[in-house]
Order: structure tokens, then sequence, then C-alpha cells
């Protein structure tokens, strides 16, 4: 069929919470904007495992190789954290990154003029902050060898997990950013530690040697990571598009996620390379985790999923127009005072996922019908 097909993965925790309110706005699409997609379902993470023993079936993953896009919730909780570690939900995830190889992770970290004051940091700090961190998804310590625990004997044992980068994994990854950086304020700064990791040393002189054969008129800056952090929630304004690591992503994109007032806010996109039929694989997720702490109360924010899933109408369908609507309801729901409790305020009106639900399809209602 020519119908566009994506797979929902609505895993554990908050993620089939905040996954629901999708399937509503996916409804909606259908219905409104006679946008047809071939919805599957399918199971990742514990709920994976409750089922099948494993955090992700061979099944599942052929599926996610054969659609146009695949969208995840969240996977992990307290349930699992016991298990051996080669079948935790984490594992699922991580599987779909690298048998899709999924490379090229781009969380953007944008303050809606609603949440200005949601954040931590100061109004000014991060008033129109929009930010691109791209991170590397597919390689670094996250999947180098050797890795394990070995028992040394005598009572001790050994944690190895080994960081390390080819030159064609930092060019791919390296282009991504260099081409985003084109289409926004053209600036990219690279952040690893050159100064104590052989692999930093790699990535810096590599990103450079792109930038300077392929991509000559965007400006390259490079920052060790530490400095990166801390400059995040100094003045976080004076960044553009920032490319770096597995690792140094994980946490430096939590850290831009508060500068946006909650972690419930922020989506992502993981990227691979385009194939022969001209169909990029792709992922989308919040940056958000299940929030064990949360889930089962219909209290968690589902706007990261929802902006994930209109980062998916963008960036997989082609549907910038249907990404706006999307994007723009969530603007008018935030300036109205709807808020969940991660980005409550004085003044405003506290509501539930559902409801947040609700308001976001009645702002697309009244968005369709000007
Ligand atoms: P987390 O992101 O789940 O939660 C961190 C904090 O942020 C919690 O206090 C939580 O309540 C809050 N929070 C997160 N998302 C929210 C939302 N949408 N609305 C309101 N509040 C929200 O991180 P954690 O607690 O460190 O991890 C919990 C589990 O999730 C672990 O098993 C972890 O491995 C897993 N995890 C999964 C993913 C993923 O699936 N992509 C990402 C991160 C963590
Ligand atoms: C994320 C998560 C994952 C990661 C975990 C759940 C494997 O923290 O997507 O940011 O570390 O990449
Ligand atoms: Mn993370």
């Amino acid at each position: 069929t020519s119908n566009k097909s994506l797979l929902i993965l609505p895993g554990d925790g908050i993620g089939p919470e905040a996954m629901a309110e999708v399937r509503r706005i996916v409804g909606w699409m259908e219905e409104n904007r006679a946008v047809a997609f071939d919805v599957d379902e399918d199971l990742v993470g514990g709920a994976s495992i409750d089922e099948h023993g494993i955090p992700i079936t061979d099944a599942v993953v052929e599926k996610a190789q054969n659609v146009d896009a695949v969208l995840l919730g969240a996977v992990g909780g307290p349930k699992w954290d016991d298990l051996d570690f080669s079948i935790k939900p984490e594992r699922g995830l991580l599987r779909l990154r690298k048998d899709l190889q999924l490379f090229a992770n781009l969380r953007p970290a944008v303050c809606f003029d609603a949440l200005v004051d949601a954040s931590s940091l100061k109004p000014e700090l991060v008033s129109g902050l929009d930010i691109m961190i791209v991170r590397e998804l597919t390689g670094g310590v996250y999947f180098g060898e050797p890795r394990g625990i070995e028992d040394l004997g005598n009572g001790v044992r050994r944690g190895i997990n080994t960081q390390v980068y080819t030159t064609p994994e930092i060019h791919r990854v390296a282009r991504v950013a260099f081409e985003l950086a084109k289409k926004r304020g053209n600036r990219v700064c690279s952040s690893e530690k050159a100064n104590v990791m052989e692999s930093g040393v790699l990535w810096r002189e590599e990103v450079t040697h792109i930038q300077q054969t392929e991509f000559p008129d965007v400006e390259l800056s490079h920052m060790y990571a530490d400095n990166a952090a801390m400059q995040l929630v100094r003045a976080p304004k004076q960044f553009d598009v920032i490319v770096t690591d597995n690792l140094f992503g994980d946490i430096l994109s939590d850290c831009a996620a508060m500068l946006t007032g909650s972690l419930g806010m922020l989506p992502s996109a993981s990227l691979g390379d385009v194939d022969e039929t001209g169909r990029r694989k792709a992922l989308y997720e919040p940056v958000h985790g299940s929030a064990p702490d949360i889930s089962g109360q219909n209290l968690a924010n589902p706007i990261a999923t929802i902006l994930s899933y209109a980062m998916a109408l963008r960036y997989s369908f082609d549907m910038g127009d249907e990404a706006d609507l999307v994007e723009g309801a969530v603007e008018k729901v935030l300036a109205s005072g709807v808020r969940t409790g991660d980005i409550m305020a004085t003044g405003m009106t506290q509501v539930s996922t559902t409801e947040m639900g609700d308001a976001i399809l009645k702002e697309l209602n009244k968005a369709n019908a000007q």
C-alpha cells in the first residue's frame, strides 16, 4: 500500500499513558486531515519481558526495520531493575537503535514563551532559547568492547566499558549536525574531552576535517564536555547546534531539558541513513524515561511524546503543515495556562495527562476550523 506506516511501541510506566494521547491525535489527523497511517502497536521493554521474557523480540525489530517511522514511549522501571543486564528493558531500546543504525539523535531544546517561568533558570536566560543537541547514538561507551564485569579473585571485581569511535562514525554524525546548522543559526559547537581521552582527540580532529572539507561556511567551535554542562546552565543561548558523543549527549540533553521547564517537554528523533528506497530509518521518542514515581496516576506530561510525533510528521512524512498544527496547539494550550504537575505554577490550571490531551485536541479543532 502507499499508506504511511507507523509502529507504536508504548513501553512501560508513563510511556503508555503519554502514548494514549498521541493515538488520539493520530486519530484526529485521520479524520480531519485525511492522513491515512497504517498504525501497528507492539511491545518493548518491561512489557515485552512480561510477555516474552526478553525486552524486544526479533519480530518487533523486523517490523521496526520495515516501517516509515517508529514512535516509542519509554522503557524501564523498578519491577525489572534486578534482571540480568542482558535482558533489562533498556536493552530493548538499545538494540533498536543499534540494529536500525539510528546514529544521529536530534534533541531540540526549545523554550516556549509560556514556560519561561517554569525553567529553573532566570527567565532572561531561557527566553527564546532554541538549541539542537545532536547526540551520537550507536557508538561510544554504550556499545564499545570489551565490556562486562570480571571476577579478579580474592573478592575483587572489575567493571569494564570501552569508549571507542571510528572516523566514519564521527563523520556521519558530524554531517548531520552541519546540515542542521545550515538551516538554523549556522553554528556548531562540538563537545568531547580531548584533554583526557584519545577518542576525544580523534573526535575533535575529524569534526574539524568535515567542517573544513564540506562545510567551510558553518562556524565550528569546540568545548570540553564539563565546560559545556556549565555553559548550558550559565548562558544557554550561546549555543545553536551542539554535536557530541553518546554519553555526553545523554547527560547534556537532560540538562538542556530543564532549561525548557521540564524533562516532560523534550522530544527527540533518532535518525539513520537514507536507504535504497529513499527512506530514512527513524525512531521518535521523548527524552524522558518511564517516570516510575508518577506512573499509573494520570499525572505525566504527554507533551514530549506528542512533540516527538510532531517530529515524525516533519522528518519522516514531510508533513510540515501537520507538524506545525500539533506544535501550534501545544503552544496555545500552554499559553492558556493549562499545566501538568511538572510545569505547574501559581495562577495556572493543573490538569491530568488525559486533560492535557483534551486541551490539545480542542486547540487542533480550533486551528483546523480557521
Ligand atoms: P525519568 O526520565 O523516568 O524521570 C526523571 C524525573 O522526571 C522523575 O521525577 C519523573 O517523574 C520526571 N518526569 C519524567 N518525565 C516526565 C513527564 N513526562 N511528566 C512529568 N514528569 C516527568 O528518569 P529516571 O527516573 O532516572 O528513570 C526511570 C526509568 O526510565 C529507568 O528504568 C530508566 O532506565 C528509564 N529511562 C528510559 C528512557 C527511555 O525509554 N528513553 C529514558 C530515560 C530513562
Ligand atoms: C535516553 C535514556 C537511554 C540512554 C537509556 C534508557 C538506555 O537515558 O534515551 O536518554 O541512556 O540512552
Ligand atoms: Mn537519558
